[in-house]
């Protein structure tokens, strides 16, 4: 119960949503929920991770591999697909349990007999170069089906093509199973080796990938199919290692392969689920936000964060953006921290870009990337969306004014300290990216000397429809609290690693800057809440024309069209595209009461489009942190489902934007876990508030923090904790404003 997302009956409008609700992958590739007969029109895609290309006709994008299990099937010389053919029975679903993608259709063909197709499929989790289909034929009377399998070289790319063929071996017959393709940017090289096998009692002949099948209603005719892919990045000789791989994988047997994924996914579901009992839609949606989350996460290297669109397709460019520091981090760094260490270091390792991208823009220290891929530049364009009334570009200035972003990896860094306990990381470069975000939001700042204060001007904050303006809250708040971490990295590290400290602040050439970050941190204007509450969003914004997000609508001309940029409807308007001085008030609870936090919440929330997947699940965290759990339930559902129902904007102005919302899929965990869980971890140490929505009877979830790992299960009005490590002694918790230690022994308290 709660595991499968299933539908029935073929509808051709829904291909494009079952392609990314249907989904599979293992943080090394994704697989897109298609079916066998499709092509490149049915956006088909298995897209790499690491590997990008820039063919010099567009943008930098993930490369999309040849579709190792295209199967077209004809009978009579009629080809049999649920494009065409008369479907009596269709169902296609996943197993989110076990990242297992599976398909039943039943056709009717011209004869009358009934032909049906089945397939599972899955990207191995044990062996991150593999993935693997099960594919079976069946009729209900005699029959004869020419099916031809092979990799479809005819790859969907938004900006392609990406490579050249330039190897190319036919093993057991067939042609075109085992090839290396080089990039044309870089020069990468990756090897796909496919392995089909044919178990079956009809009779059938073979030629090269064509098979022509006689099948009779008592037997069924089986392919295994084993796809191999494996990057020059990783390994010395690809095209070896591919084949050699392939032979391997094919000689275990799809079942004995199977068993390995799934015993590893299982493992990992040990650490991530959350048993939700009283509500079955909620328990599926919160788990297949956490599926689509595992099979984003780079859990073999640090040379990748989790795509905006995880795995799911080309869309935006395959970058990583701030989502995965301010949504996504906080799932893995309480349930798998070696996979938050890998999402961090890949900030760290790119440091030079993010240097290089502020001398770019004349100024001092790291400014990261607000796009970025492998190389860790900056691939935001600095026109990105095209106007679609003029068909002219429009000059957005997400790439230069969204200095947020600096603040945004600091805080990845600090919660992964603050919640692991872990400040190794400090010693592996952790130090170098906090004192030189730092140096960048001191050289971006004016000093104010009327007011005595530090201000960040022109500047784009959380909400991308007010651009360019001056003292966007987020961005204040955000860059108050990196100074604050680079003031206690000093304090810390003089204090423990002393001669290391020295000799970074030598290289860095930090001398002068530690008194400029020590004063700017004091002295950085931070808008404060009004007499009612409110913190004004950025300086005039109180000024905007205020309105509703219905009569804002009423003004369009056409649905699609972008509220943003120079004259976008929303820009001289208080509706915001996403959650802002919210997101910032729930990122930093301590810095407000209960009572700013509600003021705030009742004025935004009218004014916020949610035009993002980033925006409902931050006005659930912080509607739960109000008690005001009717609306934090509802936000949350609408984040959970956005990937079920496909409640969300397909363009952006031209631009399309499909596909997976791994931002949405970590804040629904968040709140879950923090907000109704109401788990927090801070310098205090851990403490609980819960308070489950209505429906739910009981929650259980599993979490790592400061070396220990724990059980909880939440009922209405119980909390039971039980530790699950080796760490079996000195667990401090507060709830209730009391103090427990949790030893060997599970405790109850009543809440
Ligand atoms: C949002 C950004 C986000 C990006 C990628 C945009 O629509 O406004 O905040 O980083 O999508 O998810």
């Amino acid at each position: 119960m709660g595991w499968l997302v299933s539908e029935e009956n073929f509808d051709k409008s829904k291909i494009e949503l079952f392609g990314s609700k249907f989904c599979i992958g293992n943080g090394n590739f994704g697989y897109r929920g298609t079916l066998e007969e499709y092509g490149k029109e049915q956006l088909c895609a298995l897209t790499l991770s690491e590997i990008y290309d820039d063919n010099g006709c567009g943008w930098r994008e993930p490369v999309n591999m040849p579709n190792p299990f295209h199967i077209n099937l004809s009978v009579g010389g009629g080809n049999i697909s649920v494009l065409g053919s008369n479907v009596a029975k269709h169902e296609q679903s996943l197993d989110i349990k076990h990242g297992i993608h599976s398909r039943n259709t039943t056709f009717v063909t011209g004869s009358g007999s009934r032909v049906s197709v089945s397939s599972e499929r899955f990207a191995s989790m044990a062996a991150p170069e593999l993935i693997a289909e099960k594919y079976m034929l069946s009729a209900d009377s005699d029959i004869d089906i020419v099916m031809n399998a092979g990799p479809d070289m005819d790859v969907w790319d938004i900006n392609g093509p990406h490579f050249n063929v330039i190897r190319s071996e036919s093993s057991g017959g067939n042609t075109d199973n085992h090839f290396l393709i080089e990039t044309i940017e870089k020069k990468y090289q990756v090897s796909m080796c496919v392995s089909y096998l044919v178990q079956t009692g009809c009779d059938y002949k073979q030629d090269g990938n064509q098979y022509t099948i006689h099948l009779t209603k008592d037997d069924s005719f089986l392919l295994t199919t084993y796809a191999v892919i494996t990057k020059g990045i990783h390994c010395a000789d690809p095209f070896a290692e591919s084949r050699a791989k392939c032979e391997c994988f094919a000689g275990k047997g799809f079942d004995q392969v199977l068993k390995e994924h799934e015993a590893v996914i299982e493992k990992r579901w040990r650490s991530y689920d959350i048993e939700i009992e009283g509500d079955p839609y909620a328990q599926l949606a919160v788990r297949y936000s956490i599926y689509l989350l595992l099979i984003a996460a780079p859990f073999h290297t640090e040379g990748i964060a989790i795509p905006a669109r995880g795995l799911s397709g080309q869309v935006y460019k395959g970058a990583m953006f701030w989502d995965a520091e301010i949504y996504m981090l906080q799932m893995f760094l309480f349930e798998e921290p070696e996979i938050a260490k890998n999402l961090v270091m890949y900030r760290v390792k790119h440091l030079k870009e993010a240097l290089e991208k502020a001398a770019e823009f004349g100024y001092e220290g790291a400014f990261y990337p607000w796009e970025s891929q492998e190389t860790g530049k900056d691939g935001c364009t600095l026109y990105n969306l095209t106007d679609i009334f003029t068909g002219r570009k429009m000059r957005t200035y997400f790439r230069d004014k969204q200095i947020h972003i600096s603040p945004d990896v600091v805080f990845g860094l600090y919660k992964y300290m603050e919640i692991t306990g872990d400040y190794s990381i400090l010693l592996q470069g952790g130090t170098e990216v906090i004192l030189e975000c730092a140096r960048f939001l001191y050289s971006y700042s004016y000093f104010k000397k009327s007011r005595n204060r530090y201000e960040l001007l022109d500047v784009t904050g959380a909400d991308e429809y007010h651009e360019r303006v001056n003292n966007n809250a987020y961005t204040n708040y955000m860059a108050k609290m990196a100074l604050k971490c680079a003031v206690d990295t000093r304090a810390y590290m003089e204090k423990n690693h002393k001669a290391e400290w020295d000799s970074i602040v030598k290289k860095l050439k930090f001398e002068d800057d530690l008194a400029h970050i020590d004063e700017m941190h004091r002295l950085i204007y931070t808008p404060a809440p009004g007499k009612d509450g409110v913190i004004e969003q950025f300086d005039g914004y109180f000024k905007e024309e205020d309105l509703s997000v219905r009569e804002l609508y009423s003004r369009r001309i056409k649905e699609n069209e972008y509220l943003g940029s120079l004259c976008g409807l929303a820009v001289n308007t208080q509706i915001l595209k996403q959650a802002d001085v919210i997101l910032m008030m729930s990122l930093l609870p301590d810095q407000f009461t209960k009572e700013e936090k509600r003021a705030n919440w009742d004025y935004y929330e009218k004014r916020t489009e949610h035009g993002s997947s980033l925006s409902t699940c931050i006005y659930a965290l912080l509607a739960a942190e109000i008690d005001e759990k009717t609306y934090a339930y509802d936000y949350m559902m609408k984040a959970a489902t956005i990937d079920l129902v496909g409640n969300y904007k397909l363009y952006l102005g031209d631009l399309y934007i499909g596909g997976t919302h791994p931002a949405a899929n970590g804040g629904t965990w968040m709140v879950t876990v923090l907000g109704f869980g109401g788990l927090r971890v801070n310098a205090d140490g851990v403490s609980f508030v819960p308070d489950l929505p209505d429906s739910w009877n009981s929650m259980s979830y599993h979490f790592a923090c400061r070396g220990y790992e724990a059980d909880c299960k939440l009922t209405k009005t119980t909390m039971t904790l039980h530790l699950t490590g080796q760490k079996k002694s000195g667990f401090l918790f507060n709830i209730g404003g009391k103090t427990y230690e949790l030893t060997d022994d599970s405790i109850t308290v009543n809440y």
